[in-house]
C-alpha cells in the first residue's frame, strides 16, 4: 500500500477494536506499518490479519499497556519486524463511571495505570525503539477534559492528565523532533463506549452535539492519521477536537 504514511512504523494501543482498530487500519491503508497492541490477544490478531489480508503491513502484539516491560517489548518486536518506530498512538483505555463517593481504590489505580501511566510507557517505547528522524505521538483525550460531567471523576482525572501531558511533552520532546498531539473524540458508539452509555445517554449526546449525530470510528482515525503524517509537520501540543462541536456548545 502507498500513501502519506509510507515509511512510518506506528505502535497503536487498544487496536483490537473501536477507535484504535480504526486508527490501525487507516494507518496501514495509508502505507504505514502497524503494531497492533491489545490486552485481548484474539482481537489484536484479528485486526492484524484484516490489515494483512487487505495488503497492509501489521503484526499483532498482545500486551497490557499498564505493564512497562510489556510495552517496551512490543515496541522492540515491532521495530524488529518493520524498522525503528516513527509513531505511537496511546489509545487503550479501561473505564468505569460512577459517583465519587463510590470510587474504589483498585478501580482508580487501574484506570490511572491504563489511561495515564501507559502513555508514559508508550512514549518511552518510542524513545527507546524509535527512529532518529521525525516522530509523532498521538494521545486520545476526551471532552471530559474540557467540560464537567457528573459521575466521571476517575475518567476526567485520566483525560485531564492526558491533555496536560500532551502539552508538556510537546515542549519537552520538540527539540528532539518529536511532535506530541492529542485527539478528543466526541461521542462514538464503540463497543467499549456502548458498555457504559445507554440509549438515553446517546439521545442526550446527539442533542448536545451541534452536528446532531454521533461520530464514527473512521472520523477519529482520520484525525489520528493526519496528526501522524507529513501534513501535520508543524503541529505540536495541539488537542484536536473531532467531536461534532460538543465541546464548544453553550447552553
Ligand atoms: N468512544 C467514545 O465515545 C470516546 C470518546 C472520547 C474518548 N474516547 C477514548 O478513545 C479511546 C478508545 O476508546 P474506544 O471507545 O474505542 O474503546 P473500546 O473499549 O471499544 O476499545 C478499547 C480497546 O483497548 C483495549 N484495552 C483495554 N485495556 C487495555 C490494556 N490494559 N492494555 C491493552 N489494551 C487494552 C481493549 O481491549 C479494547 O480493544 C479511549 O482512550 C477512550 O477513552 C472514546
Amino acid at each position: 500500500m502507498s500513501g502519506e504514511l509510507q515509511g512510518q512504523v506506528v505502535l497503536v494501543t487498544g487496536a483490537g477494536r473501536g477507535i484504535g482498530q480504526a486508527a490501525a487500519m487507516r494507518i496501514a491503508a495509508r502505507g504505514g506499518a502497524v503494531g497492533v497492541v491489545d490486552i485481548v490477544d484474539e482481537t489484536a490478531s484479528a485486526t492484524a490479519a484484516e490489515i494483512t489480508q487487505a495488503g497492509g503491513r501489521a503484526i499483532a502484539l498482545a500486551a497490557d499497556v499498564a505493564d512497562r516491560t510489556a510495552v517496551l517489548a512490543a515496541a522492540e518486536r515491532l521495530a524488529g519486524a518493520f524498522g525503528p518506530l516513527t509513531g505511537i498512538v496511546n489509545d487503550a483505555m479501561w473505564i468505569r463511571y460512577g459517583p465519587i463517593e463510590g470510587v474504589e481504590e483498585e478501580v482508580l489505580d487501574r484506570m490511572l495505570a491504563v489511561g495515564v501511566k501507559a502513555a508514559f510507557w508508550g512514549v518511552q517505547a518510542l524513545l527507546q525503539h524509535g527512529s532518529q528522524g521525525p516522530r509523532a505521538v498521538v494521545n486520545i483525550a476526551s471532552p471530559v477534559a474540557d467540560l464537567g460531567m457528573a459521575n466521571t471523576a476517575s475518567y476526567t482525572a485520566v483525560k485531564g492528565a492526558i491533555a496536560a501531558l500532551t502539552r508538556q511533552l510537546a515542549v519537552e520532546l520538540g527539540p528532539q523532533g518529536i511532535r506530541v498531539n492529542a485527539v478528543t473524540p466526541g461521542a462514538v458508539p464503540t463497543p467499549g463506549a456502548r458498555s457504559i452509555v445507554d440509549e438515553a445517554g446517546y439521545a442526550r449526546r446527539r442533542q448536545q452535539t451541534p452536528l446532531g449525530r454521533l461520530g464514527e470510528e473512521s472520523e477519529i482515525a482520520a484525525a489520528i492519521a493526519f496528526l501522524l503524517g507529513p501534513d501535520a509537520s508543524f503541529i505540536t501540543g495541539e488537542i484536536l477536537h473531532v467531536d461534532g462541536g460538543i465541546t464548544v456548545k453553550s447552553m
